[in-house]
């Protein structure tokens, strides 16, 4: 279990809410959600509810610096193992040859593999690095939680075992995290939602649905508990309503991260909530599971609800939607910043120096708190895209109208 500090003073701020909502007298209103024109409905309350709830995202994620020195040193131009899982998005993808490129022209050896099919092929395939001779082990996991052994032969073969961009779950055997943060990433997500249906969508009550990310993946607990840290507030509040009643991380998980199972579920939801209700968002864990979302909208005949749609990845082919406003946010985890930080610290491995870390207090894994280098995400939305993906070629051509044909893949 992770421990997020952040979760208890959202918490306490949703008791606080919910007294703002319920209290106040009640008057007329137009209402986003459609409830049909309810007298009981306080739009100020709730307006004001959500505002609160959205402005408790705090700006800049940065946490106190340490350090660490996991390693003695070892040689220049070491093998260096990268276990990578499935390509669920385009940033696992991408990664393949940023680790290929920037490794070699740091003077590695990178080994890179991914886990296509699974849990033991990535076990398979760990276990072979270590029998190679790896001097470092960075592994973004299919199952945080499935290693424990794999990771235990590398530590006792002398090797640092990284968690990249997920956590490794219920061992001691990792040394290091390094990531962008997650648990921000998901309060962002909350909060664009929130955003972009009040400038967007009319007045509270909101009707919104849920989507988590794989049960499997570390990675979708942060994002979840990020975004309902904000949502929560607003849905105890009754500014937002989730008509399926579909509300825990279980209830609206996506295994394997499938756009096909999301879509699937969202299908269900639209056809027995919203056949005369209208969808006014959807938190969304990344942007192939906004797209599922955004493709079962139109199969149901409600593209123009535009519906506000969160997602994540900057993929390029969300990017287009983002610029047409058919899907509302996306955030930006440079995949090269990522594996340009593994480098740096790779070679402070080698030389045997310290690393710093600026987070020694968040990421539990069950046995212990992983130190955590961290980096900090971007929102994106139509308003600045085009800034923040200036220096990124793939990206920056997709924010183009029209967008070439190359961003649709
Ligand atoms: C990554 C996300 C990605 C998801 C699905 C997560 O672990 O952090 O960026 O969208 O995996 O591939």
């Amino acid at each position: 279990m992770k421990k997020f500090p952040q979760m208890a003073i959202a918490l306490a701020a949703a008791g606080t809410l919910m007294l703002a909502g319920c209290g106040a007298s009640n008057r007329d209103g137009s209402s986003g959600a459609n409830t049909g024109g309810s007298d009981d409905v306080d739009v100020a309350a709730l307006t004001q509810c959500l505002q609160d709830a959205s402005a408790s995202v705090a700006t800049g994620s940065e946490g106190t610096e340490s350090t660490i020195t996991p390693s003695t040193g070892f040689d220049a131009g070491a093998k260096i193992g990268i276990a990578l899982p499935a390509k669920t998005s385009q940033n696992w993808v991408e990664a393949e040859g940023m680790f290929n490129d920037q490794m070699k022209a740091a003077g590695y050896e990178p080994m890179v593999q991914f886990a296509t099919n699974g849990v033991s092929e990535q076990q398979n395939q760990i276990t072979s690095m270590i029998t190679q001779g790896v001097k470092v082990l960075v592994v973004g996991a299919v199952d945080g939680s499935q290693l424990g052994g794999q990771l235990d032969q590398a530590k006792a073969a002398g090797i640092t075992v990284i968690a990249y961009d997920r956590l490794l779950m219920n061992t001691e055997s990792v040394d290091l995290y390094v990531a962008y943060d997650n648990y921000k990433v998901g309060q962002l997500q909350g909060q664009a939602v929130i955003d972009g249906m009040m400038a967007d969508q009319g007045e509270p009550p909101y009707n919104i649905e849920l989507i988590a990310g794989s049960p499997d993946d570390a990675n979708s607990t942060p994002f979840f508990e990020g975004a309902m840290s904000v949502l929560q507030p607003g849905i105890d509040c009754g500014a937002l309503i989730v008509r399926s009643g579909q509300v825990t991380q279980q209830q609206v998980a996506t295994q394997g991260w499938l756009a096909a199972n999301a879509q699937k579920r969202m299908d269900t939801i639209l056809g027995a909530n919203y056949t005369d209700a209208k969808l006014n968002g959807v938190l969304s864990p990344n942007d192939t599971l906004a797209r599922a979302a955004i493709a079962s909208l139109e199969s149901a005949g409600k593209a123009e609800d535009k519906t506000v749609i969160s997602g994540q990845d900057s993929e390029t082919a969300s990017i287009p939607l983002i610029m047409k406003g058919t899907q509302y946010m996306t955030i930006y985890k440079d995949t090269s910043k990522l594996v340009a930080e593994i480098v740096k610290i790779v070679d402070q491995l080698q030389k045997g120096e310290p690393v710093t870390v600026n987070d020694t207090a968040t990421y539990d894994n069950g046995i212990k708190i992983v130190p955590t280098d961290l980096l900090a995400p971007q929102v994106v939305t139509a308003d600045n895209a085009a800034e923040v993906y200036v220096d990124d070629a793939t990206r920056s051509v997709c924010t183009a109208d029209p967008a070439p044909a190359e961003c649709d893949a």
